[in-house]
């Protein structure tokens, strides 16, 4: 098949993309800056036609789906700051617009895992992940869409793997607001990009939810990374603490800013566990337990670890 990936330098469109090439795919990438690394050795790839373009730009990304049969849309604007959710849709509607003028008949994306109406007011990366699925399957375009749904994704240039690994190396004792104790089910890269490219190329249910075998508390989830760093992380549960002081205080202690942190600690109090896990199972995903999926993103580059136990 054909694939067009947008976000192909991304944490997952990097992984995903020799993954498609090695099923026999044939990629096209778009890409933001030809020159960047992740995006140079896409150049020199063979099999892989890049069209350099952004999202958001004026000059729009029309051509970047031409002959394609499938769509993969890996992009988010977290990080530019106050309005990024409507640049979050004006991206995603740029890229349905170019997969409805062209060949494309099916779309894939990586959502954000959890219950919330993405038409909503509400603020958070949540909730404008939701939206752009919307946007993408759009009724008024004919391509059919398939939503991949996952909560925190656990390897090495995730970025919110990275705000967890700082956090609990870095912090011995936390203030918290309550939220702390919502249930979250991270999952590892390696099965994410596994699921994509199962949906790629099998098509799947029009939602897919992923994630580790057994949902816990992100309190939980910042020890057990504590646990695998050999550092030392309690949190000290402070009742009626705003989510947006605990955004401060995770900008002041990790190297990620102020803006890109606050909407994802907006989305907090929102449990993001798999409901169904029978879309991901027919595709033949069997989730890597947490322990191992941070032992393995905390491990030098290219390294398998041995499996620890799970709890
Ligand atoms: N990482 C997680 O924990 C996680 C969890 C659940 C869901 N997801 C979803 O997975 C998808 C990919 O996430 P990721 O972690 O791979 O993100 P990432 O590493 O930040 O990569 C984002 C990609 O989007 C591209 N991009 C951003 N704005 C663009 C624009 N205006 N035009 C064209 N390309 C643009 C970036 O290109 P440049 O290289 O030019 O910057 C990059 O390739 C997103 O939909 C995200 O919401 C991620």
């Amino acid at each position: 098949m054909r694939v067009a990936v947008a976000g192909a330098t991304g944490c997952i469109g990097s992984r995903l993309v020799p993954r498609l090439l090695a099923a026999g795919h044939v990629v096209t990438a778009l890409v933001r800056d030809p020159s960047a690394p992740r995006a140079a050795s896409l150049v020199s790839a063979p099999d892989v036609r890049v069209v350099e373009g952004d999202l958001l730009g004026p000059e729009g990304v029309a051509g970047c789906c031409r002959g394609a049969d499938v769509g993969v849309y890996l992009v988010h604007s977290l990080g530019t700051g106050p309005g990024y959710a409507d640049r979050d849709r004006r991206a995603a509607a740029a890229f349905a617009r170019a997969a409805s003028a062209s060949t494309v008949d099916r779309l894939v994306y990586l959502g954000g895992l959890g219950d919330v109406d993405g038409d909503s007011d509400d603020v958070g990366h949540l909730h404008s992940r939701r939206a752009v699925e919307s946007v993408l399957g759009d009724d008024r375009h004919d391509h059919r869409l398939t939503t991949v749904r996952a909560g925190v994704v656990v390897g090495p240039d995730s970025l919110s793997f990275r705000l967890m690994r700082q956090c609990a190396a870095r912090l011995p004792v936390a203030p918290v607001p309550p939220a702390i104790e919502t249930p979250c089910q991270p999952v590892a890269v390696d099965d994410v990009v596994r699921c994509l490219a199962a949906v790629v190329d099998d098509g799947a249910a029009d939602v897919v939810e992923v994630g580790a075998p057994r949902a816990r508390p992100y309190a939980d989830l910042l020890a057990a990374v504590a646990d695998a760093l050999g550092t030392r992380f309690a949190v000290r549960v402070v009742p009626g603490m705003p989510l947006s002081a605990a955004a401060l205080g995770l900008a002041a202690a990790t190297d990620v800013p102020y803006r890109t942190v606050a909407p994802l600690v907006e989305s907090l109090s929102t449990p993001a566990v798999v409901s169904d896990p029978r879309p991901a199972a027919a595709l033949g995903v069997d989730p890597t337990g947490f322990e191992t999926a941070v032992d393995e993103a905390l491990a030098p580059t290219g390294s398998r670890v041995a499996p620890r136990a799970e709890q």
